[in-house]
């Protein structure tokens, strides 16, 4: 059998291909309005970069993690011995803990600086078990803000994020924004040991794993979804019951900030995501039909401890991820359409051989000028040639005769008005040749219909 792509990835064949660098280029215009900028780090760190700032007790680090290790060192570890820790290297499996990596290493928040703003667009890598909407290979859109503690930054990336959802045509009222704070290292620590004795007195209904990871971090345990150990966290205190002065000031500021910006949001005191660096403001987006259990599209929240966690110095920060399978996935269940990738404005058509040396030098020049073209390559009939036109989505097909080039003509074909004309070679060759030479990207104001005027 031909080799397959290994389970849990998915190849983004051209149309989808395509789309991808929509989203990603809707992404940047979004987050540009509100001053994010580029950035790209590597896709494998580290593997104490993922403990560290993720957190060992989390799925994501103690089962999802993808090793990356060079032949070499894999030899010496199955020969038993060790490698130093900086070779021990794993697949990012999300994009916050590097971009804090490289905010701390390069040092982008001297202090008293103004935040920066940083987004990133790639594949993330997670060992988790393959079903719709949950990939071993997936692609994010991320934000992070770092040396931003006012609530008005959560309340800018929130609706930042609703902006972005909106604007890839994801249906408002199919989606449901979920908030919630977790506290800080004042009030946190006490509403933790809160949970573990709740687990503690509950411990024969809960499974080992919420168990183990009642030592460990027990709010890891609202993660679980055994059906029981769910009803049983159900019932355990909430951490809004909890907050501090100052983490509660800040929630209720956060969200008096998305009322005024008439945001809709649901609060979930429940909702602790998947990993362990946030502090205060989190929050998830959901949508509410289609998806099955993989309904979240994004998710963000707060880290205010994570540079320090890193080795950096104390930086607040925030940010959050979405994933672009799933959000394809809900665009198709709110039976959004994607716009076939326009692949053609023209194609060059041959009637015989003779004509195929000023059909290639023709359809160079108006490449040059800016217009995707096509010619056929496999001396196809003047039939197939229309057909495959058609299919390629041709807006005119310039047909080469060897009787109309000899009188220095060609004819054009405008396909939706079938409508035809004769057209002056050196006349058109004339007109691309003046935008030929200009730099690729700066000859949108070229129009086909000038170069090959069919209609009257
Ligand atoms: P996360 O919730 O783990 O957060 O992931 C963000 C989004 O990535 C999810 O809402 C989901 O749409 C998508 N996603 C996650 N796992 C998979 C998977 N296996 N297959 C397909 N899609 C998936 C983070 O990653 C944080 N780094 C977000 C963040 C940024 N928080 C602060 N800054």
């Amino acid at each position: 059998m031909a080799l397959q792509a290994p389970e849990g990835t998915k190849d983004l064949l051209p149309d989808e291909a395509k789309f991808w660098n929509t989203f990603k280029q809707t992404a940047a215009d979004v987050f540009g309005r509100y001053g994010y900028l580029p950035i790209e780090t590597p896709m494998f760190e580290q593997t104490e970069l993922f403990v560290r700032g993720i957190g060992e007790a989390t799925d994501v680090v103690s089962k999802e993690m993808f090793q990356a290790i060079s032949g070499e060192n894999m030899k010496k570890l199955l020969a038993g011995e060790s490698i130093k820790s900086k070779s021990r290297l794993s697949l990012r499996p999300e994009g916050t803990a590097g971009v804090v990596r490289a905010v701390v290493q390069h040092d982008l928040v001297p202090q008293g600086a103004a935040p920066v703003k940083l987004m990133y667009a790639g594949p993330m890598f997670r060992a988790e078990r393959p079903q719709k909407g949950r990939y071993r290979q997936f692609n994010q859109v991320g934000v992070e803000c770092l040396g931003a503690e006012a609530p008005t930054t959560d309340a800018e990336v929130i609706i930042m994020l609703m902006r972005f959802f909106t604007a890839i045509g994801i249906p408002a009222q199919s989606m449901r924004l979920l908030v919630n704070s977790m506290g800080c290292e004042k009030c946190r620590p006490a509403y933790r040991e809160l949970v573990r004795a709740y687990m503690e007195d509950r411990r024969a209904d809960l499974c080992d794993e919420c168990m183990h990871r009642a030592e460990i971090n027990p709010l890891r345990a609202f993660d679980c979804k055994n059906p029981t150990c769910s009803a049983v966290m159900d019932g355990a205190p909430k951490i809004t019951d909890y907050l501090c002065d100052d983490c509660k000031e800040h929630y209720s500021a956060v969200k008096s900030y998305l009322d005024a910006a008439s945001i809709d949001y649901v609060e979930d005191a429940r909702l602790v995501r998947g990993l362990d660096y946030y502090t205060r403001t989190v929050f998830e987006v959901q949508v509410v039909d289609g998806l099955g259990s993989q309904n979240a599209i994004g998710g963000g929240g707060r880290y205010d401890k994570l540079a320090e966690e890193v080795g950096g110095r104390p930086t607040s920060g925030l940010g959050f991820a979405l994933g672009y399978e799933r959000c394809v996935l809900a665009l198709q269940a709110a039976g959004v359409e994607f716009a076939p990738a326009a692949r053609c404005d023209f194609f060059l058509a041959c009637v015989d051989e003779t004509t195929r040396q000023t059909a290639f030098g023709l359809l160079q020049m108006a490449r040059d000028a800016g217009f995707i073209g096509e010619m056929d390559h496999q001396s196809r009939s003047l039939k197939s040639q229309f057909k495959l036109a058609d299919k390629l989505g041709a807006r005119m097909v310039v047909i080469l005769g060897p009787d109309e080039l000899a009188e220095g003509k060609i004819k054009v074909r405008n396909m939706a008005t079938r409508r035809e004309a004769l057209v002056d070679l050196e006349t058109a060759k004339g007109v691309l040749a003046r935008f030929g030479g200009q730099p690729y990207g700066d000859q949108s104001a070229l129009r086909l219909e000038e170069v090959f005027p069919v209609e009257e």
